[in-house]
């Protein structure tokens, strides 16, 4: 059986089958919006959040998606059902469509939808246990101004250049500055703080992905009664933290053991750890699952 499965316009095909018209402006442009859902015990895990941000990526790029809520919620069901029953790493896109070879997407009537479906990446316990290594990249994220990186879109090549500093030095996760030189997010990840009991990540009008997992553990804190702060932070404060961790809907709540040559002190810390345990429920929590 193949890693992957496959569909294309709603249709599943075997993967060495599927293709992609070299005229699609996602690949001419990169001009295409993705969300990935993961599933918990079988079942798609906050479809519902990750249907809404798909659907204001597709806003802000004019975009009229294809097909309603309950198709994506369904055609995310068949994908998990044509795997092997292990949980899944469930990948939507949605291109922009044919087109004429011209930026403007005028001539791109019919918008692709393109299902991937893998096993669900199972992270080292190691980084779980000692924590992973970041570094903070030279490349900058892009400001708002540019292509906002709050649109969840299939131009990555700046997250690209990121990872492979981050890969050049040995780290899990590259985490970028915006041009003002504060923190942002990492290439798939979102970041947060820890500092005299605070919790603190960057706020959104930093220039950031609104990560779903962000947010939940946003209401995590909350429910803990751990005071948060969505804030600008910048290299300094994750050198002064207490402690670092990552989120995302694969890693969910990973400690950060080295910020580039600087080692963080007892890892995971406690606070990190409280939320992460915190997490583990919200994702076993039925109210969650669809
Ligand atoms: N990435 N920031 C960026 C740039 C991301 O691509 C992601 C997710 C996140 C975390 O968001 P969430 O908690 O909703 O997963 C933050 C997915 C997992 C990916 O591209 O594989």
């Amino acid at each position: 059986m193949s890693e992957y499965v496959i569909s294309v316009n709603g249709r599943f095909v075997p993967p060495g089958e599927a293709t992609v018209s070299v005229l699609d402006h996602g690949f001419l442009f990169g001009d295409s919006i993705y969300e990935v859902v993961r599933t918990v015990n079988g079942r798609l895990f906050a479809a519902d959040r990750h249907l809404k941000r798909l659907r204001n990526s597709a806003d802000r790029l004019e975009l009229k998606l294809p097909h309603d809520d309950d198709w994506f919620v369904q055609h995310l069901r068949d994908m998990q059902q044509r795997r092997d029953g292990s949980e899944s790493y469930l990948r939507v896109i949605v291109t922009r469509g044919e087109g004429a070879l011209d930026l403007h997407p005028g001539t791109c009537t019919c918008p692709g939808v393109i299902g991937i479906a893998k096993a669900l990446p199972r992270w080292d316990d190691e980084l779980y246990a000692h924590g992973c290594k970041i570094i903070v990249a030279d490349v900058r994220r892009n400001p708002k101004q540019a292509t906002d990186p709050a649109i969840k879109s299939g131009n990555y090549l700046n997250n690209v250049l990121a990872i492979m500093e981050a890969r050049r030095q040995g780290a899990t996760e590259a985490l970028m500055m915006n041009v003002h030189g504060f923190l942002t997010e990492c290439t798939t990840s979102n970041v947060f703080v820890v500092k005299g009991g605070v919790v603190k990540t960057p706020a959104l009008d930093q220039g950031l992905l609104e990560g779903v997992t962000r947010g939940f553990v946003l209401e995590v804190c909350r429910g803990l009664k751990l005071p948060v702060e969505e804030t600008s932070l910048t290299a300094d404060d994750l050198h002064r933290a207490d402690e670092v961790f990552i989120t995302s809907t694969t890693r969910d709540v990973m400690p950060v053991g080295l910020v580039g040559q600087h080692k963080l002190h007892s890892v995971p810390g406690s606070i990190t750890l409280r939320i992460a345990n915190a997490y583990h429920d919200v994702l076993h929590d039925g109210r969650n699952h669809q």
